[in-house]
């Protein structure tokens, strides 16, 4: 099922990298998706990443367990991710194509799944948690970067009349898991210079329906942002995340 032009967009990311912008980032809240992993996961688990993307948060960030399924419902990305796989010589790590919204994985399998940074269809994952297992979700907030949404008149989530985190939440605890925790995550990422900052904003979807690909991208709105938000030298954007965690019952 494949069901919006996102799609195209993830196939054109999938060799592409963040870091040629150079991008510094600050926390300035404590809920870590991956400290929790790691307290939560043991030899024996069996974990599934859902929007693994190339897999790049996996090879790094992951423990070792006993299973790792990986899966994106972009065949580039997934073909990403096989070269990972084999520069990385795992044998307990595997990709797969499918889409989280019509999840092909068996039920009741995994321990914990993880969903970082896409979406999601919680009554699918619970049935492919085995009980007691654990769901771990980061998202982007409706109020991500909202100082320059507001600038610009627009951006990804302005007018949801409902934030995503909120949807998210109720989501989750409808689907029937237990123990469900919503925490706000707060950073700051610095730029160098206008030109770093801005070549960011035309690949990232945060201007979305104001700019498409740049092209509609108002370079007097830009310059207006960046003059209230200099400091020292460095363009600061200020981002807004939410982490849930959840448990299946049983
Ligand atoms: C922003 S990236 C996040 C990648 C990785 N999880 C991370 O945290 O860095 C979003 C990923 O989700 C995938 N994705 C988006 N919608 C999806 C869907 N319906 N089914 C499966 N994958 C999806 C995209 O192809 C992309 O690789």
């Amino acid at each position: 099922m494949i069901h919006d032009n996102d799609y195209e967009y993830f196939n054109k990311m999938a060799h592409w990298s963040f870091d040629e912008f150079g991008i510094h980032e600050e926390c300035l809240t404590d809920w870590d998706l991956y400290g929790l992993l790691r307290k939560i996961a043991n030899k024996d688990s069996r974990i599934l990443d859902l929007g693994t993307a190339g897999g790049e948060k996996i090879f790094s960030f992951f423990p070792d367990c006993a299973e790792i399924l990986g899966t994106d419902y972009s065949p580039a990305m997934i073909d990403t991710a096989m070269k990972n796989l084999e520069a990385s010589g795992k044998k307990n790590v595997s990709f797969k194509v499918m889409d989280n919204l019509d999840m092909d994985v068996p039920d009741e399998h995994f321990d914990i799944v993880v969903a970082r940074h896409t979406c999601t269809d919680p009554v699918q994952i619970l049935r492919a948690l085995a009980p007691g297992g654990h769901l771990l979700m980061r998202g982007v907030d409706k109020y991500d970067c909202w100082n320059l949404k507001l600038i610009f008149g627009g951006g990804q989530g302005f007018n949801d009349p409902v934030p995503i985190s909120i949807t998210d939440y109720e989501n989750v605890l409808k689907a029937g898991f237990a123990d469900v925790e919503l925490v706000p995550i707060h950073t700051r990422e610095y730029f160098k210079d206008r030109e770093s900052f801005r070549s960011f904003l035309e690949m990232v979807p945060i201007l979305e329906d104001v700019s498409i690909n740049g092209e509609a991208l108002d370079d007097s709105l830009l310059d207006k942002y960046i003059s209230g938000n200099t400091v020292n030298g460095q363009i600061i954007l200020y981002r807004a995340y939410y982490g849930l965690s959840a448990r299946k019952p049983g």
